[in-house]
């Protein structure tokens, strides 16, 4: 069953009084669950898919649907994790998590057990009264993570999440949502441009080509990894030197690379 759907979806901006097609033809389903990853070159037009899932932009042709229905508006059955650490600074971190509840009308009590859940999951524990600018980068981008978590959504909207933080930071941020993945499977979409971290963490990969923008190939990896094993592996190191995963990745750079090619013509 599809959760999102995008159908047939077109979406054309006006620059400078010239209409320009930014995207194209784009269809695509993810299923209850299921944890995709759109890879692209800049300006493909991965963001503006997200918007559009969002209800944060309308395409202009075609249709998106959350649960069979077309969106129109944000809502709370879609959270949305930025690049940027989109935190409230003067809140603390619990504050940060409650906030999105608060709004859904949760009570006291579960409210404070889906907090510290999570809050512990993510690595937080002993911060819960911190402010965002006491914390590193990474350290605010697993609570915007949890905090998206928390509310339990139809959907979680990731928009390279992992962009902004230093390597390192990033591989343990890569093995901390695998884990809260695999142990709390959502619906996800999740923008990256790292080729590993979607063959990493996603279930199928969307390799999408510019002007305009348009899927040019989905890719199934769950088959694979859950075939190889991969989580039997804790560290993402060891997941990366497999055969399996080596050729996943150089089929992803391949199909990239070839579009660079073409864009020189
Ligand atoms: N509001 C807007 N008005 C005009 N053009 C826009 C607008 N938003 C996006 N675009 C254009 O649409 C194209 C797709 O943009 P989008 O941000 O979706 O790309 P992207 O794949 O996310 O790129 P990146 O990898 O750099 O984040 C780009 O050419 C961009 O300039
Ligand atoms: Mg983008």
């Amino acid at each position: 069953m599809a959760i999102i759907q995008f159908e047939n979806v077109e979406r054309v901006f006006h620059q400078n009084g010239q209409a320009f097609v930014a995207l194209k033809g784009v269809n695509l389903e993810v299923g209850d669950r299921e944890f995709v990853a759109v890879v692209g070159p800049s300006g493909c037009g991965k963001t503006t898919c997200m918007r559009m899932a969002a209800g944060l932009e309308h395409p202009s042709g075609g249709s998106v649907s959350v649960d069979n229905e077309v969106v129109r508006h944000p809502g709370p059955d879609r959270a949305v994790v930025f690049q940027a650490f989109a935190l409230f600074p003067w809140k603390t971190v619990w504050d940060n998590v409650e906030f999105g509840l608060i709004s859904l009308g949760i009570d006291a009590a579960e409210r404070k057990r889906r907090i510290e859940h999570y809050i512990e999951l993510m690595g937080l524990r002993g911060y819960e009264r911190a402010f965002p600018h006491q914390l590193s980068g990474g350290m605010q981008q697993r609570v915007a993570i949890a905090r998206a978590y928390v509310l339990d959504p139809k959907v979680l909207l990731m928009d390279e999440p992992f962009g902004a933080l230093d390597a390192q930071t990033r591989v343990v941020m890569q093995e901390e949502l695998v884990r809260l993945a695999r142990r709390h499977p959502r619906t996800v979409l999740f923008i990256t441009h790292a080729v590993e971290e979607a063959v990493y963490l996603a279930d199928r990969i969307v390799v999408m080509s510019a002007r305009p923008g348009t899927i040019r190939e989905i890719i199934d990896v769950k088959t694979i990894r859950e075939a190889e094993d991969w989580d039997q592996h804790p560290r993402i190191e060891d997941v990366m030197d497999l055969p399996s995963f080596v050729h996943l990745r150089t089929h992803v750079w391949k199909l990239l690379r070839d579009q660079h090619g073409s864009d020189l013509h």
